[in-house]
């Protein structure tokens, strides 16, 4: 069967080698120059190294208000310590999800010495009523993230949001959050299709972390090269074809907030003042006070 509306490869954006925190060298898409925005997601930062130089000095305390930031482990071993005392530790597979709304001031810590660090921190945005509400977290171990395997080989990981009748942890049962977001991670076995229903009027990208794949339906189908975040068009369904060796990417959807995005470092909020205030409030020691 085919779907009405697929959708289609509307924008490649490729990742460009960065540094962040005290120097963790990684690869942006999103968020790589003001405003490349994929509205809500803000920002999609990979990092991998076999390399502990390219990772050792890791995030020391740094504050964050007015968004959520996701991390999401494929191997090595971070340590999280905020300033409301929660301390975590995020392993192979794991993923925190952390609001930081009115602000928190946390730290981000690799725990290992040697051997591989991968991953992924995703940063959504926060609807503008939502921006000053407590901040939160949740970290969520990899045995609690559902898997399905898919017919033909490959599998879907359901981190937030559903597939088929399959719920992730967050965003899947109980609450749903305002921007009702969708966070797979799939892996395709060589020339393998997958078709992934996407809910229409919600933006949607891919990030392929190993390998490539075309994107669209056939005969409309681009190719999406090596870590590099396509951005689809608006629509129902996406297909993804992989490459003969095979691919590995996160698949993300959600709903637009269609709000200004004023952004200073780790500060996003919807106007200049608020931006002041943030300021104010991280300089004061008010940032991420709890009353
Ligand atoms: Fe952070």
């Amino acid at each position: 069967m085919s779907s009405a509306n697929p959708r289609t490869l509307a924008r490649v954006i490729q990742s460009l080698p960065t540094s962040d925190g005290a120097g963790v060298k990684l690869r942006r898409s999103l968020g790589a120059q003001p405003g490349l925005h994929v509205d809500p997601f803000l920002m999609l930062d990979e990092f991998f190294s076999d390399n502990p130089n390219d990772y050792l000095a890791g995030f020391p305390a740094h504050p964050h208000r007015g968004f959520e930031t996701v991390t999401y482990m494929l191997d090595g071993h971070m340590r999280h310590e905020d300033h409301l005392g929660n301390r975590g530790d995020l392993g192979p597979g794991g993923v925190q999800w952390m609001t930081a709304a009115r602000g928190i001031i946390h730290s981000e810590m690799p725990q290992q010495t040697e051997g591989r660090m991968r991953g992924f921190q995703l940063w959504i945005n926060l609807p503008s009523k939502e921006k000053m509400k407590p901040a939160g977290y949740r970290d969520i171990p990899a045995g609690e993230i559902p898997v399905v395997r898919l017919q033909g080989g490959g599998q879907v990981k359901v981190i937030a949001g559903a597939f088929g009748d399959t719920r992730g942890p967050v965003n899947g049962n109980g609450v749903r959050l305002s921007t009702d977001p969708l966070y797979l991670d799939v892996h395709l076995p060589g020339g393998a299709e997958f078709v992934a229903p996407l809910t229409s009027g919600h933006n949607a990208f891919l990030y392929t972390y190993e390998g490539s794949a075309e994107i669209g339906p056939s005969g409309q189908a681009k190719p999406l090269p090596h870590r590099a975040a396509g951005v689809l068009s608006d629509g129902g369904e996406v297909r993804v074809k992989a490459s003969a060796d095979g691919v590995r990417f996160l698949l993300l959807a959600a709903k637009p907030l269609h709000e200004p995005v004023v952004q200073y470092g780790p500060f996003v909020m919807n106007t200049r003042e608020e931006i002041e205030q943030a300021l104010a409030d991280y300089r004061g020691g008010r940032l991420a006070a709890t009353a």
